[in-house]
């Protein structure tokens, strides 16, 4: 591919990913799918430019706004200050990119435009008027707010003081890079150290995580799906930050544990791995999920995991209605499972919010309303899963949010409604499952990226006891 069929791959993949609601490296690796000549060159230099603009992207937009505004009265803005005929953004993300953030000079980017068959159409008059506005400007301008500089929604400003207080910047800087490509090692299957070097054979760097016992952090860039240790089910792809989740569980051969919002199984497998012995399940594990699809996913990753007898004997997938439903609380699905588990996961649906590492756009979509509606299913969840555990059993409230309302707000509310449970101290919950010293927080587990390389976490455990008083 040409540089401009690589811009206009970029644009294009940005356009798609503006207009759908899926991850942008979905709609990256659909749109490759699609265009088999594409070497892996290309493909990674327009991913590059995607996750580029998508990182720089508040900028970006800053910088185009303030450039348009101070483009002179000549026929490309209005009377307001206001261009008219705005270019469609991910064209203009593209020429800003270029220009502020690398830095290209403004003739060399607009030659870009129309310069072979497959490159973007040739730059309109207003874009080329931008193009010369945006000359010269840096990519980080002091003037900018923070929640601009540091790629964040401005919406969200408080919730996120709130949880970093004056590490608001250097978390979302963190939250802003690109992240790792962590493994779980499938102790049924291989320890670490055997994990590491069959990756090794296959020419795959890696080195051992510094938190999670069972994950590996691979070095460079790596197709793991295409290797043999994955195929075998050696390992599975996994961020440090949801093995540790995982494992806080405490799920043991013998024990009946419920994976309550189990999706396609990422937490799952590690619970099936942590009960198995010689590759069996002993003990019963239930996954449920709203989603037939996701749990439907989940069974070619069993299989490949070797934990089948999850499928056969122990698993059972139960559907539970759909989370608008107020039914889910007493859903007659569950009813067998009341006061039995001696664990329930709860991975609730959230913001994603401590994962926009991966998912940049996420940040960018993420609205008002859609917190609400989370808080409020979360609520619910949090409530229908808590009839499952037997006393003295445990619940593990989980999301990779980093924000208060779907984290420790959330847990002291549950809490002010349900005097049985008790919150498990993360560092004795820590010392009890993965063993050593807990690396960060007081009564709940905080994991981020800055301070810990990992995504952004929240886990409590809460113990169900006798009521209080
Ligand atoms: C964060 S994801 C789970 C990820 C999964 N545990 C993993 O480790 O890969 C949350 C899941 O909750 C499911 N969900 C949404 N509402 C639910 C409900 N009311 N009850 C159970 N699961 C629900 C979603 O379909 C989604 O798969």
């Amino acid at each position: 591919m040409t540089p401009g069929a690589r811009l206009q791959a970029a644009i294009e993949i940005l356009e798609q990913s503006f207009a759908a609601p899926f991850p942008a490296d979905a709609i990256s690796d659909a749109y490759f799918r699609r265009r088999r000549y594409a070497g892996s060159g290309d493909r990674r230099a327009v991913q590059e430019r995607v996750f580029g603009m998508l990182r720089r992207h508040a900028r970006l937009e800053w910088h185009i706004e303030r450039a348009c505004a101070r483009v002179t009265p000549s026929g490309v803005h209005s009377h307001d200050g206001q261009v008219s005929g705005i270019p469609p953004a991910p064209r203009a993300l593209a020429l800003a990119d270029l220009i502020v953030g690398e830095r290209l000079d403004a003739e060399s980017a607009t030659r870009l435009f129309g310069s072979s068959p497959h490159a973007p159409a040739p730059l309109a008059e207003t874009e080329m008027a931008l193009a010369r506005a945006l000359q010269g400007r840096a990519l980080d301008d002091p003037a900018m707010p923070d929640s601009v500089r540091f790629e964040y929604p401005a919406w969200l400003e408080s919730s996120l003081r709130a949880t970093f207080g004056e590490r608001l910047a250097e978390e979302m800087s963190a939250l802003n890079r690109q992240a790792p490509l962590d493994l779980r090692v499938n102790a049924g299957k291989r320890t670490r150290d055997a994990a590491l070097a069959a990756l090794a054979v296959e020419s795959v760097a890696a080195e051992p995580t510094p938190l999670s016992p069972l994950g590996l952090r691979i070095k460079g860039a790596v197709r793991i799906g295409h290797t043999r240790a994955f195929k075998q089910g050696l390992v599975e792809v996994q961020d440090e930050g949801s093995q540790i989740v995982a494992a806080l569980v405490g799920a043991k051969p013998g024990m009946t544990v419920v994976d309550f919002c189990a999706g396609a199984g990422g937490k799952t497998l590690a619970l099936a791995a942590a009960m198995s012995r010689k590759g069996k399940i002993i003990g019963r594990l239930i996954a449920c999920d709203t989603s037939p699809e996701r749990l439907r996913r989940m069974t070619a990753r069993l299989e490949r995991a070797g934990a089948e007898n999850v499928d056969r004997i122990a698993l059972e997938v139960v559907r539970v209605p759909h989370d608008a439903s107020p039914r889910d609380e007493n859903d007659p699905a569950l009813g067998d499972l009341a006061n039995t588990a001696d664990r329930v996961l709860l991975d609730v649906p959230c913001s994603g919010s401590g994962a926009w590492r991966r998912d940049p756009l996420g940040k960018w979509r993420f609205l008002p309303d859609q917190l609400a509606q989370l808080v409020a299913s979360q609520h619910r969840i949090l409530a229908a899963a808590a009839r499952l555990v037997r006393p003295g059993g445990r619940l593990v409230y989980a999301t990779c949010s980093v924000l208060p309302e779907e984290n420790e707000v959330q847990v002291e509310l549950f809490l002010e409604h349900h005097n049985e449970f008790q919150v498990v101290p993360i560092a004795r919950a820590w010392s009890e499952t993965l063993g050593g010293v807990l690396p960060a927080g007081n009564q709940f587990l905080r994991l981020t990226p800055a301070a810990h390389g990992t995504d952004g976490f929240f886990a409590a455990v809460l113990e169900r006891g006798p009521p209080r008083g």
